[in-house]
C-alpha cells in the first residue's frame, strides 16, 4: 500500500514540513510512503474557462499531471496545511482550482482510482480550533469532489515555527496510528 504526504505550505523547512516529516516517518513503518511539497511543482492558476467541463482536461500544460500521478499511485493521502489568512496557502488553493478536470460535479470528468482514503492536518499560530476546522473543511471539500473518502483530521493550534512541533509529536503519532 502507498501513502502520499503533502506539504501544502510553500515553506520546505517550517512547521508544516516538520509535521510532514513525523507523519512520513510513522507511516513508513506501515506503507510505502512518499512526501511532496506543493512548491516542488510549477503550475499556473485556473483560468476559469470551463473547457474541462466538456473535455475533462485542462488547456494548460504544466506540472499538474505530475501531482495527480502521485495521487493515482497513493492508497492513502495526507494533506498537511498551515493557516494562511485563515485558509490553505494560495499555492495549494491554486492547485485545488486546477483539479477542476477531476471534479465530480460535471460530466465528463477525469478521476483518480476509487478506494482512496484522505486525512487532513491543519496547523495555525493562533489559539482557536475554529480556524483549523475551516481549513480541514476546505481539504475535506476537495477530497469529497475527488471521491477520496475523508477518514480523519487533526487540528494543531499555537504552532508557528518548527520548534513548536516537537512538543506535539506524540499527538501527531497517535493520529497516525489510526491511518
Ligand atoms: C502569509 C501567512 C499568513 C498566516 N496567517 C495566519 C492566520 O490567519 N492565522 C494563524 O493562526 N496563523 C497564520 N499564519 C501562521 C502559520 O499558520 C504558522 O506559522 C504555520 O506554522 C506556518 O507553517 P509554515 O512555515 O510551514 O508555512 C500565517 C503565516 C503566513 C506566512
Amino acid at each position: 500500500m502507498n501513502a502520499l504526504v503533502i506539504n501544502c505550505s510553500p515553506v520546505r523547512t517550517g512547521a508544516t514540513a516538520e509535521i510532514v516529516k513525523i507523519v512520513t516517518e510513522k507511516l513508513s513503518t506501515k506503507y510505502h510512503t512518499k512526501c511532496i511539497c506543493i512548491d516542488d511543482y510549477t503550475f499556473s492558476f485556473c483560468k476559469g474557462c470551463r473547457a474541462c467541463h466538456d473535455t475533462a482536461e485542462c488547456i494548460q500544460r504544466d506540472d499538474i499531471p505530475l501531482i495527480m500521478g502521485e495521487f493515482d499511485r497513493a492508497d492513502l493521502i495526507v494533506c498537511v496545511s498551515p493557516s494562511y489568512w485563515a485558509d490553505v496557502p494560495g499555492q495549494f488553493k491554486a492547485f485545488i482550482d486546477r483539479c477542476t478536470p477531476w471534479c465530480n460535479t460535471h460530466e465528463p470528468h477525469a478521476a483518480v482510482d476509487g478506494g482512496k482514503r484522505g486525512y487532513a492536518i491543519a496547523l495555525r499560530t493562533g489559539p482557536g480550533m475554529k480556524e483549523c476546522e475551516r481549513i480541514i473543511q476546505s481539504l475535506e471539500h476537495f477530497y469529497g469532489h475527488l471521491e477520496i473518502a475523508c477518514c480523519g483530521s487533526l487540528g494543531l493550534c499555537s504552532v508557528e515555527y518548527k520548534e513548536d512541533v516537537a512538543p506535539r509529536r506524540d499527538e501527531i503519532m497517535a493520529f497516525c496510528d489510526k491511518m
